[in-house]
């Protein structure tokens, strides 16, 4: 494997919690994952990208760490953390591991010792420790998860929390938290953990005494591009390994310098998977993309579907094709039916690009969004913070279905969220050797990705209104129609998202041919 890899990858992205339970409690675990590791080689992927698998008191479903080295006992232990590694290496699989910078767990052994120690302590300028503004907090941001972004311990000080408040913001000023952060980084790639997926790598540095009229005091800050290139040097020391930012940026050329060949290799491309599934928009997207990407030399990325969004499938059949962070849309009308076809031709549209895939674990079995699961069930802070207005995101990390007719469909115990009984129709095992399935049709297109897409570029081919169309570098070519008729195709069909009737790609299909 070249030490570029990461360069044309397609990136399966594993929530441990829901991917499949070896020990029958209920929950997602390695030794769960350990057993799937052939199902993932078989799949076609080249690397995993696990979610947290710290230990954590899971307030944000592992995203509040409570100690970076080590492995949540709910998921399993160091050591099987390391012969995971190695196996999924064996399987020719690479691994890239969630690291949280932006802030850690109330109960890290840093942030006890911070309320411990008490104000004005050194312990406390690891994180954001701030006295009230007159009897308040010391200034009005609010959590991204809803409510204020600061809370009051009894001595008196008010700590900063972007998120929840059991998850204490990191104070990037110290420089015990620049050094933690380096040693962590070693800690994973000393035992083979191949990349890093830098989460809310946008928010680093802050400026809670900023005047409130001022540029965003927490998002992509200037500041923030020294820690990164900090992160670089560690990594460069680790021949083939790679960082993957999480960057949420409206703006590509704020975006586009997290990307400087001293910062990360590649970040998630956020505006793709937003994008409506309309010709025009999508055009517009994969251009930028491309513009703001090649002149630095970073691989483009083509994201459809995370833990934190809504499943494609879901999505897709709704009105508005559209994604927005802040307004999920729980419960718009969806068409599961338009739903599929559009996520099967998204999915080829995706892999078809020049760039890395990243796969959410899921969508390659066509899972929708859970939007009825029961209220008191419901696990992600956003639904209490919100006050009970914003579902949050339990509905894309309902854990997958793999064989059977009922719950739990062989994922193991009483699953942590419930399936849906009609989930019988998706599982692994009834997709398996139907082929037309959307896993057969994830598999087909993976064999044939590995073999003629991947890294490079691509020319725009003439096409009728609705339709876009581009050759490869190999020669590939991808044809999608959002219009309204059927158009017409040229050349061998090597895969097709649907049906061609008379030879003809319908609308919502797309086509790869050479
Ligand atoms: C990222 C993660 C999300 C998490 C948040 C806070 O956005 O993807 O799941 O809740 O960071 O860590």
């Amino acid at each position: 494997m070249p030490e570029t890899w990461w360069r044309g990858a397609v990136i399966y992205q594993v929530y441990p919690r829901s991917f499949a339970d070896g020990n029958g409690d209920g929950v997602g675990d390695l030794a769960g994952l350990r057993d799937r590791l052939p199902y993932l080689a078989g799949l076609g992927v080249d690397a995993l990208w696990l979610n947290p698998w710290y230990p954590s008191p899971m307030a944000d479903g592992g995203y509040d760490v409570a100690d970076y080295r080590d492995v949540a006992p709910v998921f399993g232990t160091l050591a099987e953390a390391e012969a995971l590694i190695a196996e999924a290496h064996a399987a020719g699989l690479r691994i890239i591991l969630d690291v949280v910078p932006n802030h850690s767990s109330h109960e890290s052994a840093w942030f006890r010792a911070a309320v411990a120690a008490g104000p004005g302590s050194p312990e406390r300028d690891r994180f954001w420790f701030r006295r009230g503004r007159d009897g308040g907090p010391p200034n009005d941001w609010q959590s991204i998860f809803g409510g204020p972004a600061w809370t009051r311990l009894p001595d008196g000080d008010w700590y900063l929390h972007l998120f929840a408040p059991e998850q204490p913001d990191f104070n990037w000023n110290s420089p015990d938290v620049v050094h933690e952060f380096h040693d962590v980084l070693r800690f994973w790639y000393d035992r083979g953990v191949d990349g890093i997926r830098i989460d809310s790598a946008a928010l680093l540095v802050k400026d809670p005494d900023a005047a409130p009229d001022g540029r965003d005091p927490y998002t992509d800050r200037d500041g923030v591009h020294e820690i990164y290139r900090g992160w670089r040097k560690v990594t460069d020391a680790y021949p083939g390994r790679m960082l993957v930012g999480e960057v949420w940026l409206p703006d590509q050329e704020r975006f586009a310098r997290y990307l400087r060949p001293d910062e990360m290799h590649t970040a998630f491309n956020f505006d793709f998977l937003n994008c409506a599934l309309e010709p025009d928009a999508l055009r517009k997207v994969i251009d930028t993309t491309l513009a703001t990407h090649v002149p630095l030399g970073a691989p483009p990325t083509w994201v459809l579907s995370n833990h934190d969004v809504v499943r494609p499938v879901t999505r897709y059949g709704r009105a508005d094709t559209s994604f927005d962070l802040q307004d999920r849309r729980h419960g718009a009308p969806t068409d599961r039916a338009l739903g599929v076809r559009r996520a099967r031709a998204a999915a080829l549209l995706a892999m078809a690009l020049p760039g890395a895939v990243y796969l959410y674990q899921g969508e390659e079995l066509g899972l929708p969004e859970v939007e009825d699961l029961p209220d008191d069930l419901r696990q992600d802070p956003i639904w209490t913070r919100s006050g009970h207005t914003d579902p949050g995101r339990d509905g894309c990390r309902v854990p997958l279905p793999w064989s059977g007719d009922e719950p739990p469909f062989g994922f193991g115990g009483d699953p942590w969220l419930p399936q849906p009984p009609d989930w019988k129709d998706l599982t692994v095992e009834a997709q398996d050797a139907d082929p037309g399935s959307m896993l057969s049709l994830y598999r087909d297109a993976l064999a044939l990705r590995r073999e003629h897409l991947g890294d490079g570029t691509l020319t725009w081919l003439p096409s009728a209104d609705g339709v876009l169309a581009f050759a490869r570098d190999s020669g590939l070519t991808c044809v999608l129609n959002l219009g309204d008729a059927p158009v017409p195709l040229t050349g061998e069909v090597l895969l097709a998202s649907g049906p061609l009737p008379d030879g003809q790609l319908p609308p919502d299909t797309a086509a790869w041919l050479r």
